[in-house]
């Protein structure tokens, strides 16, 4: 398995270009389930996450064009020859659920294996499951796996989510596109990867009132059409390179970055004492000169602070001059990062849901272990400011959500390569 070794120490100076956002392309590319005609994104991630979504819709009978040259994928559902998401992929990726509703809609069934649980809690899907039943699906869970149809089409509902969840509310508006009649959800997910799937279900012929707000009006057609779509920039890999000037020192341009993405997260980055400018060509970060502050955070659903990008803001926290609280309120088991922290030098308390960083003077590089996507990337934010060499093993959870890490990174002056097996 490859390893990233870090020599900490070094300011940034330079330009990241920040790619397209994995969890837009995640549900896009199920869209395309909607219509027999082509689907084009553009500006999509070269990401392992990314190969999966791929892998699982050309098992389905999709044709899938591109991606590793020109960041352009194009995938053709003119004639679905397999209604059955195998666990073999669907348990590499949990964004593999997003096909369940799409497939209902269009072939009217659907066997969809289970995503089971990840590192970072159970990721139960009972809230899909039991809106796609008041659509008039019938369900049956049986050896792993969600055995479901809709004989004479889905109905459509006036539904209201019990909680706020951002899959089940893109499977449900994919389902709703097609459904019979008119449907109003309620409590939807704010996320912009959301609006982004409404505007190209829009471009596709789908008709959605309400992107943006947490009521959407969708009324049912009988049928969508191919269309091209530019996947909006990734939020979490913005916020997550804005936090590296903040955590070496230095200043960095995050190109093609939207500070309305990152409100939240940005006015939390103000507020730890880095410095953001916003400019036609994106976001630059001025690491702060005189240290770190603390801050109590909070992870929400959007717009609130991400919970994507906890771990991250963790690893800044553990550099501050003062003691910081993190409280992780949407995953159970978020902290996977802190013993790994702890063992660069930083002092984090876990008690549940809630972190307690007190700052130190400075990390030590050692050898951790990436955990999870988000856990991964924060090690190596650590590891930036370390003193001395860290080597981080298990990138491949890196490699589902960051493209190019050590090419960006390195580009800015960081002392970074990837050490492959
Ligand atoms: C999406 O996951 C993202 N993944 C996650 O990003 C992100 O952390 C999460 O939204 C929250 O913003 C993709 O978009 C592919 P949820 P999702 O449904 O849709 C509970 C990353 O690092 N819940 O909004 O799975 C759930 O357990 C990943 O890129 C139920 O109880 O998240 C969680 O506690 C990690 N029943 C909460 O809701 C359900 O049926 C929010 O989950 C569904 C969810």
């Amino acid at each position: 398995m490859d390893r990233i070794l870090v020599e900490g120490g070094s300011s940034l100076s330079g330009e990241i270009p920040i790619s397209g956002a994995k969890n837009a392309c995640l549900a896009l590319m199920p869209a395309a389930l909607l219509t027999r005609e082509p689907l084009t994104l553009t500006n999509a991630p070269f990401l392992s996450d990314i190969i999966t979504m791929r892998e699982l819709l050309a098992s389905l009978g999709c044709e899938v064009a591109g991606l590793q040259n020109n960041r352009v994928i194009t995938i053709v559902a003119n004639k679905i020859t397999n209604h059955v998401a195998e666990y073999d992929i669907v348990r590499k990726m949990r964004a593999s659920i997003l096909v369940l509703g799409p497939l209902l809609a269009r072939e009217r069934r659907a066997i969809v294996s289970l995503p089971g649980g990840c590192a970072i809690g159970a990721r139960p899907v009972d809230i899909h499951l039991r809106a796609l039943e008041s659509m008039g699906a019938k369900l049956e869970l049986k050896e792993g796996y969600i055995f479901a149809e809709a004989r004479t089409g889905l109905s459509a509902i006036d539904y209201t989510f019990p909680i706020v969840s951002v899959g089940a509310t893109e499977n449900i508006i994919m389902a709703a596109s097609l459904a019979n009649g008119v449907s109003v959800l309620r409590n939807c997910a704010l996320e912009p990867e959301i609006q982004d799937l409404c505007n190209c279900l829009i471009g596709m012929g789908a008709k959605i009132q309400g992107g943006g707000t947490s009521t959407l009006i969708i009324e049912g057609v009988s049928e969508l059409r191919g269309h091209t779509h530019s996947v909006i920039v990734d939020r979490i890999e913005l916020g997550t390179y804005m936090l590296a000037p903040a955590i070496s020192g230095g200043e960095v341009l995050l190109s093609g970055g939207k500070i309305e993405l990152v409100e939240s997260f940005s006015n939390t980055l103000v507020e730890t004492g880095a410095r953001v400018t916003v400019s036609d060509k994106g976001i630059t970060v001025t690491g702060s000169i005189n240290g770190i502050n603390p801050v109590n955070i909070s992870t929400e659903p959007y717009p609130g602070f991400p919970t994507d990008l906890q771990a991250q803001m963790m690893a800044l926290l553990t550099l501050s001059n003062g003691i910081s609280t993190l409280a992780e309120n949407i995953f159970e088991n978020r902290f996977m990062h802190a013993p790994e922290l702890n063992r660069m030098g930083a002092n984090i308390i876990v008690e549940g849901g809630n972190a307690k960083v007190i700052g130190v003077k400075s990390l030590k590089g050692a050898p951790v272990m990436a955990t999870d996507l988000r856990a991964s990337i924060s090690l190596i934010l650590a590891a930036l400011a370390a003193k001395g060499q860290t080597v981080i093993s298990r990138v491949y959870h890196l490699d589902r959500g960051y493209e190019n890490v050590t090419a960006k990174l390195s580009a800015c002056g960081a002392k970074i390569k990837r050490l492959s097996s």
